[in-house]
């Protein structure tokens, strides 16, 4: 069987930012709250810039450190709940973009989860085989899936994107994977689609606009990640015979620090090894974790042989988390 490692990361966020203070010209909202309640002090916001023109844009840059060919990736998945269209897919897109003539391509929708379960499949594909090089993005424009008169959620989510090239390999490599779902849960956070309408549908279906953007119960939402980031923190490391002490970082979902504090909490780790950056970029839903592993590796963070783990949790309801060897 192959190991499966990381050989290039990258991302993508807009030039626009938007701060808090910002938002409180525009909505009955303040840094105050916004600060105290999640850590976010500002994130980005696309002004005109779709899930495929950033997905594209961190994907070059992942391919430029892999130092592969666009025409060497054999898979390419795009992690999205944000897609420009139902169809074309944003990874068929991202592959014309880049010219990946030789990769099948799929998005996979499992929210801030997306990435996490992005390497999970192209784990499965690259230790049975079945593909050599893989392309995992995680890239998404919450500002359009926003009600933007709903305080509440509009505060929290900002735009992105984030990329990796995973190859087979003989050493190191992905070491645990932990994935799971919760869709009886689902209504806790939504965003909807279309509604059937057709000549056959007996009863008048009212299409409200409202309905079809983020709709979320905070505090249930809350829990869950909080339940779900420490039992797979747990798991992981029992999985991998791994203890805390040879995990030198830990990235996790970047949605609110008083989540990332409770679970610290519950599983008593020292908030060090956590790489956090919500405050610059709030909750980029599945492109979170894979713009902090991008600047991790940026700032030269990771040494070869470094072990870290990576944690989400999201719509669906869907959580995961992989440790990986550098
Ligand atoms: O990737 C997963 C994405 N989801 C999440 O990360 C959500 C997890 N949940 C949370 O992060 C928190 O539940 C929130 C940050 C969303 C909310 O924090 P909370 O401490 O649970 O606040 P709350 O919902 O209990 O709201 C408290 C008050 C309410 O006012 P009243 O009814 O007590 O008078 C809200 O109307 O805060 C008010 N409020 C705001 N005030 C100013 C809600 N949003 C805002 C706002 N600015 N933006």
């Amino acid at each position: 069987m192959n190991k499966v490692q990381v050989i290039g990361t990258g991302s993508y966020v807009p030039e626009k930012i938007v701060t808090n203070e910002d938002l409180s010209c525009i909505m009955d909202t303040s840094d105050e709250w916004i600060s105290s309640r999640t850590g976010i002090r500002e994130r980005r916001i696309s002004e005109g810039e779709n899930t495929s023109d950033m997905a594209t844009k961190a994907a070059l840059k992942a391919i430029e450190m892999a130092n592969i060919k666009p025409e060497d990736i054999d898979l390419l998945i795009v992690a999205t709940i944000t897609p420009d269209s139902f169809t074309p897919s944003v990874a068929c897109m991202v592959q014309g973009n880049i010219n990946a003539v030789n990769a099948t391509c799929f998005d996979l929708s499992a929210a801030c989860s997306g990435f996490i379960y992005g390497i999970t499949v192209a784990t499965q594909f690259i230790t049975t085989g079945a593909a050599r090089t893989i392309l995992v993005v995680g890239a998404e424009t919450m500002s359009k899936a926003l009600n933007w008169e709903d305080r509440n959620t509009c505060v929290l989510f900002g735009d992105g994107a984030g990329a990796a090239v995973l190859r087979a390999s003989d050493k190191g490599g992905v070491l645990a994977i932990y994935t799971g779902s919760e869709g009886s849960k689902g209504n806790a956070l939504t965003c909807g689609a279309m509604p059937v309408i057709n000549p056959y549908v007996r009863e008048k279906t009212d299409y409200i606009p409202e309905n079809y953007k983020i709709q979320m119960d905070g505090r249930e939402v809350f829990k869950f990640a909080v339940r779900t980031m420490t039992k797979g923190v747990e798991k992981l490391l029992e999985d991998a015979k791994c203890s805390i002490e040879d995990i030198k970082y830990i990235i996790p979902h970047q949605a609110n620090h008083r989540i990332i504090e409770s679970a610290i909490k519950k599983l008593s780790i020292s908030e060090e090894k956590f790489y956090i950056n919500l405050d610059r970029y709030g909750n980029t839903s599945g492109a979170s974790i894979a713009i902090a592993l991008d600047e991790m590796v940026q700032k030269n963070m990771l040494k070869t042989g470094d072990k870290i783990l990576l944690i989400g949790f999201g719509a669906g309801l869907t959580y995961g988390g992989l440790i990986i060897e550098w």
